[in-house]
């Protein structure tokens, strides 16, 4: 604890414009002070700076506060360590209170293995330099392709191929055996002391904050009889499924950029960087974890995934994927060419060409795989529905129910099926996993109890009601409403949106299979046929049918009571006029899709039967492949429609 009097004094004395200056390039305009900002790529400077109020602003991205903000924001500190920092660059004396004795031993343990790793991490450096580091570690870097100054911001080093040199040289240094061996550098075994890590370049492992914390050693060359690299043990220091190897040299960089790449190795990280890709960091070899998700996502909510292009293994960390989604990060993936990794492409062509292959074949994870799974399901119909089952499973993950409905239609439209049977899918992934997540509590939730979610639309595969419903409601609220189709360069006459519906349906034969809806479109038809103006008291004020009135009323109720209101307002029915002829048409064809989707089940059962009975089946072919073909159109149109 930092004692409220020291506090006091750090805000005192932390000048805002020293303390931005350090990192940010000011220069005076009247009584403020202007620079780039820190904290998004901008070329004219919108970050200002208030020595008089202490405090800073961006005009850019909205970000601001006072000094201690300022470290934390930037640095990503906490309020204590931002404190902290001030506190130095002032000189300020923090006289901590009373910590109890376990804080006080663990701390110095744990200060303990920060000093071993950082003497270990000079150690393996400078022995880069020895005859034996050169013609050896050195020489396998520069093979490597790397330069003198990434060999230096790395720390990169080279293990003495002996069995204590390292154990030697830290006890002679006083460092304590029982902490070497806590720290992994050396193993006990049956009173032998030994270095874990001989003969193998070495790479420091860094926390956020830049101190060492493991290593990861590799072999120089291939043996079977041998791991290529060689780990430290996890210790208070070190755990594997929080760290990021690159984190520490990366953060600035994520923030600026706002994406991180993720890799598979050191190298990988290590080759980004020295082509001057800084935002990239990895998860070194093991399949990523919530916790390193959590530490990206300090900086970003941008992941860009790069892997060597085998699909084998894509497929394999397609799970882990899943879990950033379900951090609510967005994923993109980049696939390198003919088993290139990000080490090996990145030698292969000049920076320029790197930066501009990452940002142009990175691809939206989701529809990535939904690509990637078409095309090995091919026409399959039971492949195919495993991968509705897949990409869905995906998708519920999404915690944010707007990206979650986006994707699902453009999927939809990727796999050219009815977005409805996804919906369904969803539906039931999602109240599973919610009943789940209310177990996993232990909430007192009775086991057979349902928590139905119903925030996407509930439906059967088999009915289209949803989409009648859409249609008469579209009616009921828009039927007299112009609309111009077809090209809106030629002055053509509107349509009534009643008549344009009504004269659609017929043509394609289309009836509503809901008994209410379709007694209101029967009253359409006949308005239709006898030319009478259309208008809505027809069905809401209309006697004979009270179950008819009921329903026309409900359909138009919600409606009808905003536009009221915003009618006066002239705001309400424009925008909605607007949007009056994507909304039919959108209406109109989603639901000649669901048609299409049960005559086609239909056709393929009739299909089925014909074939197993050994009748003729090629009339029955032929309109399966007739439906087929509308399939294919309406689903194009629908793309189009949703689209704009
Ligand atoms: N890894 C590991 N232990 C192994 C193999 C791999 O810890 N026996 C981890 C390392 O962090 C490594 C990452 O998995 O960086 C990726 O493995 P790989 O692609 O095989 O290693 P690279 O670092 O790419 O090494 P190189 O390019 O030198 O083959
Ligand atoms: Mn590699």
């Amino acid at each position: 604890m930092i004692p409220k009097a020291t506090v006091e004094s750090i805000v005192e004395t932390a000048r805002i414009d020293e303390v931005v200056g350090d990192f940010v390039n000011l220069r005076k305009r009247g009584s403020t002070l202007v620079g780039l900002c820190p904290f998004h790529n901008e070329r004219s400077p919108s970050f200002a700076v208030s020595p008089s109020k202490g405090i800073y602003k961006c005009f850019g991205c909205g970000k601001a506060g006072d000094s201690v903000n300022f470290v934390m924001e930037h640095e990503h500190y906490t309020y204590p360590e931002a404190l902290r920092y001030l506190a130095n660059k002032y000189n300020i004396e923090i006289v901590e209170e009373i910590k109890t004795d376990e804080q006080k031993i663990a701390d110095l343990e744990k200060e303990s293995l920060y000093a071993i790793n950082d003497f270990a991490a000079k150690f393996y450096h400078q022995n880069l330099e020895t005859t034996e580091g050169q013609a050896i570690g050195k020489a396998y870097f520069y093979e490597r392709g790397f330069t003198d100054a990434t060999i230096e911001k790395f720390q990169l080093g080279y293990s003495p191929d002996a069995w204590s040199t390292f154990t030697d040289e830290a006890t002679k240094n006083a460092y304590n055996i029982s902490n070497l061996e806590k720290a992994g550098l050396t193993i006990i075994k049956e009173e032998k002391k030994y270095d874990r890590f001989r003969g193998r370049v070495m790479f420091p492992i860094y926390n956020l904050t830049g101190r060492t914390i493991a290593f990861g050693a590799r072999i120089l060359k291939t043996d079977p009889h041998q791991p290529k690299y060689v780990n430290s043990p996890e210790s208070d220091i070190y755990k594997k499924n929080k760290s990021l190897y690159g984190i520490n040299f990366a953060k600035k960089s994520i923030t600026v950029n706002d994406t991180c790449y993720l890799c598979e190795g050191y190298t990988d990280v290590i080759s980004l960087h020295q082509a001057g890709i800084e935002n990239s960091v990895s998860s070194s070899g093991t399949s990523l974890t919530v916790d390193q998700i959590k530490l990206i996502a300090r900086y970003t909510q941008h992941i860009t995934v790069l892997y060597d292009g085998d699909a084998a293994g894509i497929k394999a960390s397609m799970r882990g994927i899943d879990m950033i989604l379900q951090e609510g990060l967005n994923v993109r993936i980049v696939l390198f060419p003919d088993g290139d990794d990000p080490d090996s492409y990145s030698k292969k062509v000049s920076t320029e060409e790197l930066k501009l292959f990452l940002t142009d074949s990175a691809r939206d994870f989701i529809l990535f795989k939904t690509e990637l799974l078409l095309s090995e399901a091919g026409n399959d119909p039971l492949r195919k529905a495993a991968l509705i089952k897949d990409i869905v499973e995906s998708i519920s993950k999404i915690p944010d129910a707007i990206i979650r409905a986006t994707y699902t239609k453009q999927c939809a439209i990727a796999m050219e099926i009815d977005e409805q049977v996804l919906l369904i899918e969803l539906n039931k992934l999602r109240s599973k996993s919610a009943q789940q997540t209310h177990r996993d509590n232990e909430t007192a939730i009775e086991e057979t109890q349902q928590i139905p979610i119903a925030e996407e639309i509930p439906q059967t595969e088999d009915n289209a009601f949803y989409q009648e419903q859409e249609v008469m409601r579209l009616i009921l609220n828009y039927g007299d409403h112009n609309i111009v189709i077809g090209d809106d360069n030629i002055d053509i006459q509107p349509y009534k949106v009643v008549d344009f519906i009504v004269s659609e349906l017929m043509g394609d034969e289309i009836s509503f299979d809901d008994e209410l809806l379709a007694q209101m479109l029967n009253l359409c038809h006949e308005i239709y046929a006898s030319k009478k103006t259309f208008h809505v008291d027809l069905f809401t004020k209309q006697q004979d049918d009270m179950a008819l009135r009921e329903k026309a009323i409900g359909l138009i109720t919600t409606q009808y009571t905003l536009s009221e209101g915003w009618e006066q307002r002239g705001i309400f029915t424009r925008t909605e006029d607007k949007h009056l002829r994507h909304a039919v048409l959108s209406a109109l064809y989603t639901l000649k899709m669901k048609k299409v989707m049960q005559m086609l089940k239909e056709t393929g059962l009739e299909l089925k039967t014909a074939f197993d009975d050994g009748n003729e089946y090629d009339d029955i072919m032929l309109k399966y492949q007739q439906l087929e073909s509308i399939k294919m159109e309406l689903s194009k149109y629908l793309s189009i429609v949703i689209v704009k």
